[in-house]
């Protein structure tokens, strides 16, 4: 017998049903019939934070978290990053190929055509404290976009879903670069044209007094590697919040926000932050294995470690060492940089971490990177969130495509209290 289903007893009854293997997987919704009697509501999968549970199908990214793969539609990442530029990955995310010349001109464009933000959003800004967190900024001017682009509610409309993804990706550079000037009390600088999407943001970020913003050409390459590395990441927190809030019809500058700010927990896309934070703390070598040990007495996490799928190297982990080595030959060597691998040899050592298959994941080394390129470690999720949005509007774009789709609602196993009566015994207060 070799059949594609398998035979589950439920043992209160004695009944045996074939449920059918999908892909390999069996639908949750085939439990349903498993019932106790008629009345009963049949059984559910109970799986809290989805450790075992597909939400969706999807063509966008696969990852074997046992073999350390990453590939974006096909395409390894190590691939990806070593031969196209931030745009061309966001162009293949979304619409499944990479661009042809023709394509590449025309998208291109487009993006560099959509980089400016309103005066009156702009404006906006001046609403937050001096010291306000850009990702709380950028999340929060990404929503106010919603009611610049009413028509972007029309989410069934592909070429209404085209041009918002348009904007998105080109400004969330704007966007993130002004959140930055704005803490300093600085000018906000406008695109330029003439530049690429890195080279074009880091204008945005640094330029002070001079007629034109020259990047140095190195370090705009590794910034445009790490947002290739960044782009997306198949159904992590974030990306599930954005299929998740999308699939309610919410326009996609609302998506975004949501989906921003799951990126921001610590636990997620402020993990560089917190590495940061981290090395800080250590501050030196020799502190390294008391800091170890207070981790594995459970205080505190060693940020930057650990990931729900890779259970073996993460290999835009390594590609980042890789792109580290060209950045400090310009900016010279971060300092941090020998805590971190001093912490992650003492670390790969330890039993505590081979047991749990703790490596360092992408966000261990990304931000000693943006920290020797000039950023302040409050902005490292906002970089991260930059590239990001591609993965997010990639998905987002093949959920509403998808006929299987609906409006994400999940169950629930309630353990609350039974019917109750209110009695009044409280004195009544009348405000
Ligand atoms: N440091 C120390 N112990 C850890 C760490 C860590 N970074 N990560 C996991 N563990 C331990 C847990 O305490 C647990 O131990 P136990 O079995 O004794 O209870 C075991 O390893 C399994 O951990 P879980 O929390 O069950 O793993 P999960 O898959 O739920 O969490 C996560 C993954 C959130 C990434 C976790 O490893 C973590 O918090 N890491 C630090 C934060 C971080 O770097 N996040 C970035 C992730 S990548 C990204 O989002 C871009």
């Amino acid at each position: 017998m070799n059949k594609e289903s398998l035979t589950i007893t439920d043992n209160r009854t004695g009944v045996a049903y074939e449920v059918p293997l999908f892909k390999g997987n069996i639908r949750a919704r085939d439990l349903k019939q498993i019932r106790r009697d008629p009345e009963d509501f049949g059984v559910m999968s109970y799986d809290p934070a989805f450790l075992n549970t597909a939400s969706c199908q999807s063509k966008v990214t696969f990852i074997d978290g046992d073999q350390g793969i990453l590939r974006y539609r096909g395409y390894p990442i190590e691939q990806l990053a070593e031969r196209c530029t931030f745009l061309e990955v966001a162009y293949l995310l979304i619409f499944g190929e990479l661009p042809d010349s023709e394509q590449l001109r025309e998208w291109v464009n487009a993006i560099t055509h959509h980089t400016m933000i309103p005066e009156y959003t702009k404006k906006g800004l001046e609403g937050f404290r001096h010291d306000a967190h850009p990702m709380g900024m950028l999340i929060s001017t990404v929503a106010a976009l919603s009611t610049v682009y009413p028509e972007a509610k029309n989410v069934i409309d592909p070429e209404v879903r085209r041009l918002q993804i348009i904007r998105l990706i080109a400004k969330m550079p704007t966007l993130a670069a002004y959140a930055y000037r704005h803490s300093l009390g600085y000018p906000y600088i406008y695109p330029d044209n003439d530049l690429n999407y890195a080279e074009n943001f880091l204008n945005m970020m640094w330029k002070m007094v001079e007629p034109k913003y020259v990047a140095n050409p190195v370090l705009a390459r590794a910034l445009d590697i790490l947002f290739i590395l960044h782009a997306d990441h198949e159904q992590n927190c974030s990306t599930n919040t954005m299929r998740c809030i999308g699939s309610a019809q919410t326009d996609p500058y609302l998506s975004v926000a949501g989906a921003a700010s799951a990126l921001s927990g610590p636990l997620h896309g402020r993990a560089n932050e917190e590495v940061l934070h981290m090395l800080d703390e250590i501050g030196s070598k020799d502190r390294i294995p008391a800091f170890v040990k207070g981790v594995k007495e459970g205080h505190g996490k060693l940020m930057g470690f650990g990931h729900r799928v890779y259970k073996n190297y993460d290999p835009r982990a390594r590609i980042i060492k890789w792109t580290a080595e060209k950045v400090f030959e310009v900016t010279g060597r971060n300092p941090k940089l020998d805590i971190a691998l001093e912490l992650e040899r003492i670390a790969l050592e330890d039993e505590y971490f081979i047991q749990r298959k703790l490596y360092p994941n992408v966000d261990f080394y990304s931000g000693i990177i943006y920290q020797a390129m000039g950023f302040k470690p409050e902005m490292f999720t906002v970089l991260f969130a930059i590239p990001r949005t591609a993965g997010w509007l990639a998905q987002w774009e093949e959920m509403i495509r998808d006929p299987e789709q609906k409006i994400a609602r999940p169950r629930q196993v309630y353990v609350g209290n039974g019917v109750r009566e209110v009695v009044q015994t409280r004195e009544k207060v009348t405000r």
